[in-house]
C-alpha cells in the first residue's frame, strides 16, 4: 500500500496479461486501471504492456481496441496525452496457452526488450479462465520466465476463483508454489484494492474510540451484504458452473468479514496482516445446513428494466440449480466474538447495487425511560458503504424537539468521495502498483484461501448431496424469504438494501 499520494511511480517493469481479450482486462485492466495509474504518474516511464490471447490481432488492432474500450468503460477518461503514453506501450502477441511457442515468443520479446533498455523485471498477470492458472504457471517455469536474478524480479497475479473446491484450491497452491516462491505469488481479490475496503483497518485502528467496544460485550451482530443489480449476464458458462457462494464468499466476502473480525495486527506488513486474517478463519465454526440459504432469480424488474429467469440467461442449463443468491450466518469460536452473528448475503438481480457492512450494537436499558411510555430504543448501529456510496455512518438515539420524551434514531454520516473529492477507482490500480511494488499486503497467502475454503466446503458437500433447489427470489426483490427467516428465527433483521 502507498502511504502517501505523493507515492513514486513503480520500478521499470513489463506488464504480461494473458487473455487480454477476456472481459476483466478489457473492462477493468487496460481502461480504466492502467489509465488512471498513468494519470497519477504511478506507472514507470520504461513500461511496457504485452497481451496474450488467442484471437487473431495486431498490436494495432489491440490499441484501436483498447481506446474503444476506454470509450466504453471509462468514460469519464479521454483519447488525451494520458491515453497516448499508455497506448503506445500496449504490444499484442497472439499465441495458445498450452503451446510452447507462445512462451519462446514472448521470452523472446522480453529478451529483446532487456537488452534495448534494461527492463527485465516482469509481472505476469493471468486474467484467463481458473483452469488454465495451473498450465500457464506450469509453461512460465519450463520456459524459465519465472527465474528470478540478482537485480530483477519476476512475479505472478493470479485472478480468482483460486479452485473450484477445498481439494482443488490445495492442488493448485501446490502446482503453483511447485513453480514459483510464495513471494513471487499474488492471489488477487480485487475488494481489497477498494479504498473504502482498506479504510475499515483506519477506521478500526487508527481511532481509539471504537477498539474497546468492538467484541461481544457491546455488539449485537454484524451483517456484511454485497448485493448487486446486474445479473448473470455474459457470465453464463462460468457462473452456472460457479454460483454465488464460490463466487463471492471465500473471495470478497471473506475480505469484508476478516478486516472486522481480526486482531489488531502488529505492523502493516504483509504477514502480519495476514496472519490475522487467518486466524479469524480459522476460528469460524463449521456452519451447519439450516444456517444457509441459497436463491435464485426468477423473471422480474430491476431498477424498471424487465429481467429474464436466471434459468434462462445464455449458457446456463436451463434445469441449473446453481445458486445467485446466498445468505448464511457464522459464528467466531473466539474471546472477542464467541456467540455474536455475522450475517452474510450476497445475490445478483437485487433491487439495489449495496455493499454494506452493518455493526449493530447492543441496546442500551431502557431503566430511565421506563415510566416515559417509551417501550422500545433503537440499537445504535455503525454502518460503512462501500459501494455505490462511500460512507461511514452512526445511528444514534436523539430526542425529539417538544414538551413530551420522544426519541428518534438520526444517523451521523462521513462521506468519503465529498471529503477527499476522490475519483472512484476499480480497485486494481493499487493492487497493479503494489505487485510492481512488491508489496503483498493486500494479496492472498496460501494458507488464507485455504482456510476460507474450509468453511465453504461443508456447504458445497452438503448441497451436493441433498441435490435441492435453490429458495426462488424475483428480481428486482431483496431476496429470498427464507433469507429472512433466517435472521427472523434469531429475532433479528437484515436491513434494507435499497
Ligand atoms: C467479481 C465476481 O469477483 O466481483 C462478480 O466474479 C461480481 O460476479 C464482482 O459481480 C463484484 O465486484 P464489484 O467491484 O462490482 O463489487
Amino acid at each position: 500500500m502507498a502511504d502517501d499520494s505523493e507515492a513514486p511511480p513503480a520500478p521499470p517493469c513489463t506488464l504480461v496479461i494473458f487473455g487480454v481479450m477476456g472481459d476483466l482486462a478489457r473492462r477493468l485492466l487496460v481502461a480504466p486501471a492502467l489509465y488512471n495509474l498513468a494519470a497519477e504518474k504511478l506507472l514507470p516511464e520504461k513500461f511496457a504492456v504485452v497481451g496474450i490471447a488467442r484471437a487473431a490481432a495486431d498490436t494495432d488492432s489491440f490499441r484501436r481496441d483498447a481506446r474503444e474500450g476506454l470509450r466504453e468503460f471509462a468514460p469519464a477518461a479521454s483519447a488525451n496525452e494520458t491515453w497516448r503514453w499508455v497506448e503506445q506501450r500496449l504490444h499484442y502477441l497472439r499465441g495458445d496457452f498450452d503451446a510452447p511457442e507462445t512462451y519462446e515468443a514472448l521470452a523472446k520479446w522480453l529478451a529483446k526488450r532487456g537488452a534495448s533498455d534494461g527492463v527485465h523485471n516482469v509481472v505476469f498477470y493471468l486474467a484467463t479462465p481458473p483452469d488454465l492458472f495451473g498450465p500457464i504457471i506450469t509453461r512460465l517455469g519450463q520456459a524459465g520466465l519465472t527465474r528470478e536474478g540478482e537485480t530483477f524480479w519476476r512475479r505472478v497475479i493470479i485472478e480468482k476463483p483460486f479452485g473450484t473446491d477445498l481439494k482443488s484450491a490445495l492442488a493448485l497452491n501446490r502446482e503453483v508454489l511447485s513453480v514459483l516462491n510464495e513471494s513471487q505469488t499474488y492471489r488477487i481479490d480485487h475488494y481489497l484494492g477498494k479504498e473504502t475496503v482498506q479504510n475499515i483497518m483506519v477506521l478500526r485502528f487508527a481511532n481509539a474510540i471504537f477498539e474497546p467496544i468492538w467484541n461481544r460485550d457491546h455488539i449485537d451482530h454484524v451483517q456484511i451484504t454485497v448485493a448487486e443489480t446486474v445479473g448473470v449476464e455474459r457470465r453464463g458458462k462460468f457462473y452456472d458452473a460457479t454460483g454465488a457462494l464460490i463466487d463471492m464468499v471465500p473471495t470478497h466476502l471473506f475480505q469484508l468479514l476478516t478486516l472486522i473480525a481480526m486482531e489488531p495486527p502488529t505492523s502493516l506488513d504483509a504477514d502480519a496482516m495476514r496472519y490475522e486474517k487467518v486466524k479469524v478463519l480459522n476460528a469460524v465454526q463449521r456452519a451447519s445446513a439450516d444456517s444457509v440459504v441459497r436463491g435464485q432469480y426468477d423473471a422480474g424488474k430491476v431498477k424498471g428494466r424487465a429481467v429474464e429467469a436466471y434459468k434462462r440467461s445464455p449458457d446456463v442449463a436451463p434445469t441449473s440449480r446453481t445458486e445467485t443468491y446466498v445468505a448464511l450466518k457464522l459464528l467466531i469460536d473466539s474471546w472477542r466474538w464467541a456467540g455474536v452473528p455475522f450475517y452474510l448475503r450476497t445475490g445478483k438481480s437485487l433491487a439495489a447495487r449495496r455493499t454494506e457492512i452493518a455493526v449493530q450494537f447492543k441496546r442500551a436499558p431502557l431503566a430511565l425511560f421506563k415510566d416515559s411510555g417509551i417501550d422500545h430504543m433503537r440499537s445504535n448501529v455503525l454502518s460503512l458503504c462501500l459501494q455505490p456510496c462511500e460512507t461511514a455512518s452512526l445511528r444514534f438515539s436523539a430526542k425529539v424537539p417538544g414538551p413530551s420524551m420522544r426519541i428518534e434514531p438520526v444517523e451521523m454520516t462521513f462521506d468519503y468521495r465529498d471529503h477527499f473529492n476522490a475519483a472512484p477507482k476499480t480497485g486494481y490500480e493499487t493492487l497493479i502498483y503494489d505487485c510492481m511494488n512488491g508489496d503483498a499486503t493486500l494479496f492472498r497467502r496460501a494458507d488464507e484461501i485455504e482456510a476460507g475454503w474450509r468453511i465453504v466446503q461443508s456447504l458445497l458437500d452438503a448441497w451436493r448431496d441433498q441435490k435441492s433447489e435453490p429458495a426462488a427470489y424475483h428480481a428486482g426483490s431483496a431476496g429470498p424469504q427464507e433469507a429472512d427467516a433466517l435472521l427472523a428465527r434469531d429475532g433479528r433483521q437484515w436491513r434494507a438494501i435499497a
